[in-house]
């Protein structure tokens, strides 16, 4: 049997993957009125984590993406963790990150700024840093926003395990305004790559969300990402939308620090499309770490009250062929809408007899990547919570299920009861998955033409 020496080439066509080297939080993700930008927390070196710089790349379209190059890094002050980016009243713009310097032991982290005037070059303000520690070993993350009610900007920072908020009239002079998530965060851990952003609701009503990324240790699922939504009164958030659990902005274990473009309306979010438990493992052959694809977010009415609906953005849609029985794949790229009104498996396939299978049961939405090709690189992978996810249905459990499968070689994200059940899964057959059979429900296969 032919041994698998050299991992295959599983570089997704429309989600982003660095050129080379290690990705890991989307940062600085702006709309600057003519292109999107991304920016990642990057190690050009090397497959694994190392001394951080922020990698970036442009689009027009949010799936074709451009690589400008590195755009910070790492100098005196320490390396350049996570953070975000805002275009100011001049037209530049202007990237707030954490500089993390100390030592190893005695860590100090604080907020730095960069202005761009062509959006490609970057220079780091000579005041560095705007946002001195204040005594915490973790106090990271910047996610700057314009202050719809107060003027000038607003950021959110993790503090440990709470968000705190401030204000500055100029990006450079910030006062503490409020804090959010000591007694919210009921899943413990350090708070992680904040953001805080407003959702149209059904009503027309407004609804402002902040989210957190959170790592729980490996055995209880790693790094997940949790929702809070209510009110910002431009000096702090509060929770008013009332919830029993924890809820979680993605049901699969494969999207960390997701945060929304700058500027962008309606918002639109990406995410790390990975878990810090198996990221340093993944095999890919050149590169480590991509994103989830760009998804349009608005609020959806749930059974469990008022969710965050994300709509994945794609390339215009292919042409469109009905699954029947076992059916061909289009390519390693296609997007598949289910409709059914009773529980479904739906089941992708290669000639190896590697499975990727998902599908509604009991009134749950699960995916199994057990049998989906490599996934012996970490322990973790292909076992309990990682190898099987299962979600209460979002809507009534006896509504129609429409639901939408995107895939992209290794990546496969899943969107459901209006958007408020989203799955992302990583999946590494040794060969493309070539055929679907669907059990229970019709089945549309497109592709997708980037
Ligand atoms: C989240 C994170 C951030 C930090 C960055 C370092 O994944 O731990 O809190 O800024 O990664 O790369």
């Amino acid at each position: 049997m032919p041994h698998l020496t050299r991992p295959r080439d599983f570089r997704p066509f429309i989600h982003y993957a660095p050129p080379g080297g290690w990705i890991n939080d989307p940062n600085g993700l702006c709309w600057d009125g003519a292109q999107y930008h991304l920016f990642a927390q990057h190690h050009p070196d090397s497959l694994d984590w190392g001394p951080m710089h922020w990698i970036h790349a442009v689009s027009s379209d949010l799936y074709r993406w451009k690589d400008i190059g590195i755009a910070l890094a790492p100098d005196p002050l320490g390396m350049i963790f996570s953070g975000s980016a805002v275009k100011d009243e001049n037209g530049r713009l202007v990237c707030m990150f954490t500089h993390h310097g100390g030592t190893r032991d005695n860590p100090c982290e604080q907020q730095s700024i960069a202005y761009s005037a062509d959006g490609a070059r970057f220079e780091k303000f000579d005041g560095n840093p705007v946002i001195p520690n204040p005594g915490l070993p973790d106090f990271r993350d910047p996610r700057v926003l314009p202050n719809p009610f107060l003027g000038g900007w607003s950021a959110v920072i993790a503090a440990g395990d709470e968000a705190r908020i401030y204000h500055s009239p100029d990006l450079i002079h910030w006062r503490q305004t409020g804090a959010f998530g000591k007694t919210q965060n009921q899943m413990g851990g350090v708070f992680e790559c904040p953001d805080l952003f407003p959702l149209r609701a059904p009503d027309g009503s407004t609804i402002w969300a902040l989210t957190v990324s959170v790592t729980q240790p490996r055995e209880t699922g790693g790094s997940r990402a949790q929702v809070f939504l209510g009110e910002f009164d431009g000096l702090t958030f509060r929770e008013t939308i009332p919830r029993d659990a924890p809820v979680m902005l993605d049901n699969g274990y494969d999207n960390y620090a997701q945060v929304t473009f700058s500027h962008a309306d309606p918002p639109v979010a990406l995410g790390w499309a990975s878990s810090w438990t198996y990221a340093n493992q993944l095999p890919t052959a050149d590169y480590r770490g991509q994103m989830t694809i760009a998804k349009e977010l608005s609020i959806v009415r749930t059974r469990f009250g008022p969710r965050i609906a994300s709509k994945p953005v794609l390339p215009p849609l292919g042409k469109a062929s009905p699954v029947e029985g076992k059916t061909a794949l289009p390519g390693e790229l296609f997007a598949l809408d289910i409709d059914s009104d009773k529980p479904f498996e739906a089941t992708l396939s290669n000639a190896k007899g590697e499975a990727f299978s998902f599908g509604v049961k009991n009134g749950a939405f699960y995916t199994d990547r057990a049998r989906s090709g490599i996934t012996g690189f970490s322990p973790y992978f292909s076992k309990p919570p990682y190898v099987r996810t299962e979600t209460p249905r979002l809507f009534d459990p006896d509504s129609p299920i429409r639901m939408r499968l995107v895939f992209d070689r290794c990546i496969a994200e899943l969107f459901s009861d209006g958007g408020a059940y989203t799955a992302t899964v990583l999946v590494f057959p040794t060969i493309p998955y070539d055929a679907i059979e669907l059990r229970g429900a019709d089945g549309t296969l497109y592709t997708l033409n980037p």
